[in-house]
């Protein structure tokens, strides 16, 4: 790109958009709620490290954001030593043991509701046993010292903010069909009020279980008895055998380069990782950032890959333990210079002309994200999640806890979209103790071999590309990492064929894009992206996404 042209792009940048970063010297914490927030900063300054950290936040989230936060879902952890060493913990879902292909198509063969709503709708939760895991093999601190911030926090109880106490009546249609949830989070249909105290006695017992007996305490004993019961009566598949045999595992996170920066970012069962070093080989030496940040030609380029990596998604991406994924396929160069070839720089290619690529391989699915860095530079990045906001609704009688519906990123009915209308395939189709795809994009960034960025995002099959333009926004256009996140975003998954923009993206760079043969529709937010990047001079400069309510960069 010729100087002139960033220098422009630059400028336009910074006229435009100019929020300052949070800015600490030595450790930082950025999660989607303030006081989770805080119990990491407090982990870490009494000492613990970045995992310590990101277990106590995990809890933590359980009790103050009940919408994603949990221990009744799953997740991926991120991790990045200073020493150099990486790895990622896979704590997703699994379905039950009794959980079958089409068990959530009617006599019909039509896709039913309860992939999303119910006691049928959820896998085995990982929450627990990853964190354990990770905790284990990494963690300083105590256990029982990071889990009893949350212990607290659920039994004396915290002040609502503003936006909780709006999501609680928000979805009270779902939360209030299951007695529990009505109980606890809707204050038996009295509702609570901005302000109110949320005090959750359940989940501080199931919690103590945790703190006193490990995950033990959660898989096996009074809480596995009494979610499994619950299960058998209400139609539910999670039997105690499933909670048993859960095991976290560990997994190579995939690496790739994009011009001088090192990316590191989450492997299948996650089909993010794949999706970030697709798409940026396919922008890598394309010239896609000469028009600048937000220029059509720019989301011209921006769609067109997407849209072919959404294409890859839909057909090759599903749980490695199950299926034979062709990673090293789908990130060839040749591959990936192949499928860079078939756009055309000023036009759509229009969905149905780009299948899945062609690859020579014989075939044998809300949520929040939080990052920490510590004083040494170990990083730690975790996204986990109920599926959407408060799961399948169900909360597990005196438990306390909301359980997932991620059993909804399976494809039910391989072909047909999915709540996120993604549509997936044969590969990602249900089976016992298999995990379903996730969208979920954990990623960290050297440059120089050095700590340079962490982030991640909630938004479903939106992440990737959330994931993507920050990333984009500050190696290519040059923006700190708070405007970077604030940057009006664009979404294309391939199907179905339109371009989502949100509503910062200007009417006349919309006319643009349907000039170029794009079917343009507006939408909400393109996932909520938080990161934390190291500048040069050594300061942790943390952005928060101001598309969600309630989070916080803090740190010391
Ligand atoms: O794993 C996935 O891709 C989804 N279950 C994530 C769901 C999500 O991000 C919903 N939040 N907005």
């Amino acid at each position: 790109m010729p100087f002139r042209a960033i220098f422009i792009a630059l400028i336009a940048t910074v006229a435009l958009l100019a929020r300052e970063p949070v800015h600490t010297r030595h450790a930082m914490v950025v999660a989607q709620e303030a006081r989770a927030a805080d119990v990491g900063v407090a982990a870490l300054a009494v000492g613990g490290n970045a995992v310590d950290a990101a277990v106590a936040v995990g809890f933590a989230l359980a009790v103050t954001d009940s919408g994603a936060g949990n221990i009744g879902g799953g997740g991926f952890m991120l991790i990045r030593m200073a020493d150099g060493r990486s790895t990622f913990i896979d704590f997703r879902e699994k379905a039950p043991l009794k959980a079958s292909r089409d068990m959530y198509l009617d006599a019909g063969g039509k896709m039913t509701r309860d992939s999303i709503v119910g006691w049928r709708a959820s896998g085995i939760p990982g929450t627990v046993r990853g964190l354990e895991y990770a905790h284990k093999k990494f963690g300083k601190k105590p256990w029982a010292s990071l889990v009893e911030p949350a212990v607290q926090l659920a039994g004396e109880g915290f002040s609502l903010s503003f936006a909780q106490a709006r999501a609680f009546h928000e979805d009270s249609d779902l939360l209030s069909r299951f007695p529990d949830s009505k109980r606890i989070l809707l204050n038996d249909g009295n509702f609570y009020q901005p302000g109110d105290k949320l005090v959750q006695p359940d989940l501080a017992a199931t919690l103590e279980r945790i703190r006193d007996q490990g995950a033990r305490g959660f898989y096996e004993g009074i809480t596995a008895h009494k979610l499994a019961d619950a299960m058998r009566e209400h139609g539910g598949l999670i039997a105690l055998d499933d909670l048993k045999q859960y095991e976290a595992v560990e997994r190579k996170p995939l690496t790739g380069r994009y011009k001088d920066f090192e990316i590191i970012t989450a492997p299948p069962p996650s089909s993010g990782g794949i999706g970030i070093l697709q798409m940026l080989g396919m922008l890598d030496d394309s010239g896609y950032e000469r028009g600048g940040a937000g220029s059509a030609s720019t989301l011209h380029y921006l769609a067109e890959v997407m849209r072919r990596f959404y294409a890859d998604r839909s057909k090759y991406l599903a749980d490695p333990d199950f299926v034979k994924v062709p990673v090293s396929k789908l990130l060839d160069a040749g591959y990936i210079a192949e499928r860079r070839s078939t756009i055309d720089p000023e036009r759509a290619t229009p969905s149905g002309e780009i299948g899945p690529g062609k690859i020579a391989f014989n075939e044998s699915g809300e949520t929040t994200n939080y990052n920490v860095i510590d004083s040494e530079g170990n990083a730690v990045v975790v996204t986990y999640t109920l599926n959407n906001w408060y799961g399948s609704g169900v909360m597990a009688p005196g438990l306390g806890f909301l359980l997932n519906d991620e059993m909804d990123d399976f494809a039910s009915k391989p072909g047909s979209p999915n709540m996120f209308g993604l549509v997936q395939g044969e590969a990602n189709a249900i089976k016992p103790a298999k995990r379903p795809l996730s969208s979920m994009t954990p990623t960290v960034v050297l440059r120089d071999g050095k700590l340079f960025m962490v982030l991640g995002a909630p938004g479903g099959g939106r992440i990737i590309n959330g994931v993507l333009q920050v990333f984009l926004n500050v190696a290519d256009f040059g923006m700190n990492v708070q405007d970077a996140i604030d940057w009006p975003r664009i979404h294309h998954q391939w199907m179905p064929d339109k371009l989502y923009v949100e509503p910062g993206i200007s009417p006349d760079t919309v006319a643009l894009l349907k000039q170029r043969g794009y079917t343009v529709e507006r939408t909400g937010g393109v996932a909520r992206v938080d990161a934390i990047l190291v500048s040069k001079d050594g300061w942790l400069e943390g952005g928060v996404d101001g598309r969600g309510p309630d989070g916080k960069a803090g740190g010391f």
